[in-house]
Parts: structure tokens; C-alpha cells; sequence
């Protein structure tokens, strides 16, 4: 049996019990190479000893309290990511999911700016809470409801199906009509994926990113870097910086863990003690090598 209201991709579902490292398991005890990871969530491997070990030892010792105390796992976890972050990405907010972490950058370059419109990129996915509507540029996930005022899409950069090919000053020069023409000339920001995950695995053109982010900035705007599908997938991978970065998904290896680092103070605490185990596991077994 399955509930009638989720969509399975399936014709007969594999039901999945076990995980280990690269491996599940069904209730047969049937193995699978796992090439999925939970959609690029599961970022380190299925139960890894040292997450596992995590997440048992925080819960024995304190399970939530509330922003108003202090609490040292934290301010450490914080630290790690901003010494991993170029510029002065040096503040992170924690939060729960993706959407609410894109839902908070983009509200926070509108406050930091005073401007209201935001470009995003066609193909793009940053959630579907009711501003992240608005950035999205898929048509599947997008509903037949008011939603996400101020956000416009530029042509998306990408060499295989691009309207402009691989030729990256049409993309820029569309960047930068879409902001003269659509726009009140001042923006708030600019939301892009480091790769575009839900809109199929697809990376930006070479050298984008950066010509991109100069237009912004001459518009006033703050470049936000989604950065969700990955523990790490930093601008350092992308070969620039952006005002704000966001991270989650496979940060919390499925627990419900975002980040958005930033210039701009910040706290909040949620599941951060579990979430510092995946990025440990990636410093110490991958990094290391
Ligand atoms: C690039 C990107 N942004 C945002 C999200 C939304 O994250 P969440 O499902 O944690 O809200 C996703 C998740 O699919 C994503 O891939």
C-alpha cells in the first residue's frame, strides 16, 4: 500500500528500509548502487557512522530550546562555513528548508537595497513558497495563483538548449536590457543556482556568473548565489562572489537544515548540531585525500 497522494515515478515503487553509505536496501534485503542520493540530498553517504554518531549523541544531550539562549555548536558551525566562504560572507542565518532560505535572501537584499524587483534565470528552481514562485523559471512547478510580485526571468546562460547558444554577452546583453526595460533601472538582486538541479543538471556557461554580477551591482543590486543542492557548492566553485550565499539540502543529509551566509548578522538555531556532522564527514574523508 501507498498513500494516493504522492506521485510516484514508479509503475511498481521500490520500497526502500536501509541505507548504507552508497547502498539501500529494500524490505527484501535486495541491494542497490545508489547513484539517486535522494535527490543530491544525501550527501555523504546513508547513515554515515559520523552523522550517525551525531545526531544519537545531540539528541541524548538537548533536542531544541529557542534562539534566545546561547548555544556553542552554533557559533562553531557558523565559523566552520564562513572560513570556507571568500569575501565578507562571514554571517549565517540558519533556517529549515531551501525555499525558506531563498525566501530570506531575497527579502534580505529588498530591505538591505530598498528595491523591489528581483531577476532570476528561465530553468531556474529556488522553491515554491510564495516569493520563490516568483524566481522560479519552470512551468511544472509554477501555480495558476498570484504570486511572486517583482521577479523576472533573463534568458537562461546554458550551451545545449540556450536561446543565444554558447554566446555569453547575448546572455549578459539580455541581463541587461531586461533590467532597463522591465525594471525600474534599480534592482534589489540577482538569484541564480550554482547548477541549475530541478531544471536538469545544468550548468551555467562559463564566465556568466561574473558579467552578470558587474551588471547587477551597476543596477544596484546584490547577486544572490543559490547554493542548495550540495554540503559545499561554494563561489569558489563558480569562480565568484556573491552578496549572499545559500546552502541546504544536502547539508543536513535530509534533516531539515538551511543556511544563508551573508554580510549581514545573523543567528537562529534549528537542527545545526546535526547539520555540522556532514560537513566534518566532507572535510575529514574527502578533503583530506
Ligand atoms: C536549487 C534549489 N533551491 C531551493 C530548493 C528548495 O529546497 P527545499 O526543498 O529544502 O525547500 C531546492 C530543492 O529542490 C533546490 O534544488
Amino acid at each position: 500500500m501507498h498513500p494516493a497522494a504522492i506521485f510516484y515515478h514508479f509503475k511498481d515503487p521500490v520500497m526502500i528500509t536501509d541505507g548504507h553509505m552508497q547502498y539501500l536496501f529494500d524490505e527484501k534485503g535486495k541491494r542497490y548502487l545508489d547513484l539517486f542520493a535522494g535527490i543530491v540530498t544525501v550527501s555523504v553517504g546513508h547513515c554515515h557512522p559520523r552523522v550517525n554518531a551525531a545526531v544519537i549523541e545531540q539528541t541524548k544531550r538537548l533536542q531544541h530550546t529557542t534562539t534566545i539562549y546561547l548555544n556553542n555548536q552554533i557559533a562553531e558551525y557558523a565559523k566552520e562555513l564562513a572560513d570556507k566562504m571568500p569575501g565578507n560572507l562571514k554571517n549565517v542565518y540558519f533556517v529549515n528548508s531551501g525555499t525558506e532560505a531563498n525566501e530570506l535572501a531575497l527579502l534580505m537584499a529588498r530591505l538591505y537595497t530598498g528595491n523591489y524587483d528581483m531577476i532570476a534565470l528561465r530553468n531556474a528552481y529556488h522553491g515554491i513558497s510564495e516569493s520563490t514562485l516568483g524566481a522560479l523559471g519552470l512551468h511544472t512547478w509554477k501555480y495558476n495563483v498570484p504570486s511572486g510580485f517583482g521577479i523576472i526571468q533573463a534568458m537562461n546562460p546554458e550551451g545545449y538548449r540556450g536561446r543565444f547558444g554558447t554566446d555569453v554577452n547575448e546572455y549578459v546583453q539580455d541581463l541587461a536590457e531586461l533590467i532597463q526595460c522591465s525594471t525600474s533601472g534599480s534592482i534589489a538582486g540577482f538569484i541564480a543556482e550554482t547548477i541549475q538541479g530541478v531544471g536538469g543538471a545544468v550548468p551555467l556557461l562559463d564566465g556568466y556568473l561574473k558579467r552578470a554580477y558587474e551588471v547587477v551591482r551597476q543596477h544596484g543590486g546584490n547577486p544572490v548565489l543559490n547554493g542548495c543542492r550540495g554540503v559545499d557548492v561554494s563561489e569558489l566553485g563558480v569562480g565568484v562572489a556573491a552578496e549572499v550565499s545559500v546552502l541546504a539540502v544536502g547539508a543536513g543529509v535530509g534533516e531539515p537544515v538551511a543556511g544563508v551566509r551573508s554580510a549581514v548578522p545573523g543567528s537562529g538555531s534549528r537542527r545545526v548540531p546535526r547539520a555540522h556532522a556532514p560537513l566534518e564527514a566532507v572535510d575529514v574523508e574527502v578533503r583530506v585525500e
